[in-house]
């Protein structure tokens, strides 16, 4: 009984350790590995704002980004008031002299801005802004970097804007994350350089 009781045991052993591993030895269907391999920058919209509870899970994983020791220089504000989305997407594109929509119409924005005293807040924020996509594609969301954020926030309508969303320190504007439900398919990814990774053995 003893003996038939331990070969249970050892049987259960062997596979939990199975499934526990299959997703590190199969890289290919890794779902995390697949996650980020086949997020794209979306540039076409649907017009509703995501429900909360979506952009809530993704702005957590924005935070949950590493930042150096850890000191959480960056900061996120997400944006799903049309008129402030559109103030944004208007200073954005004067930063170009554009007068077109920079943002693709999409609803919402995630603004990543970090503390410029913190010397890795550039690294920290670029991190924050990863997850942001990452996570936002995980959930079925589509986003795309828009850049100009140092600029925009940087001139005096941008720094009264951080002002009115009480928001005071010295902060820089890494990335705007556009964020919405796709109203595309993913485009192709470019294949990688051949020269992208260097092993040294
Ligand atoms: C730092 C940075 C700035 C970017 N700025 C813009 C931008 O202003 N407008 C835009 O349409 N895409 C912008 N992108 C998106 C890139 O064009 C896009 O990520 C790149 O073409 C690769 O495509 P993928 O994201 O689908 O892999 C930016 C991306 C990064 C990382």
């Amino acid at each position: 009984m003893k003996s038939y009781i331990l070969s249970a045991a050892l049987l259960l052993g062997i596979l939990t350790a199975c499934s526990n591993t299959q997703d590190t030895t199969d890289m290919g269907k890794n779902e995390t590995i697949e996650n980020l391999k086949t997020r794209r920058a979306i540039r076409s919209y649907q017009s509703t704002v995501p429900d909360k509870e979506l952009l809530e899970q993704v702005l957590e994983a924005g935070t949950y980004a590493p930042t150096g020791m850890g000191r959480q220089s960056p900061i996120i504000i997400a944006v799903t008031d049309k008129a402030v989305r559109d103030r944004l997407s208007r200073l954005n594109a004067a930063v170009m002299g554009s007068d077109n929509d920079p943002f693709y119409g999409a609803p919402a924005v995630l603004v990543v801005l970090a503390d410029r005293s913190i010397p890795t807040y550039l690294y920290d924020g670029s991190l924050v802004m990863g997850n942001l996509m990452n996570a936002a594609h995980a959930l079925g969301l589509g986003t795309c970097w828009i850049h100009r954020a140092k600029e925009v926030f940087d001139s005096e309508e941008g720094k009264a804007l951080l002002k009115e969303w009480g928001i005071e320190g010295d902060y820089e504007g890494i990335g705007n994350c556009i964020i919405g439900y796709p109203a595309q398919e993913a485009p192709q990814p470019k294949p990688r350089k051949a020269d992208y990774i260097h092993f040294v053995e």
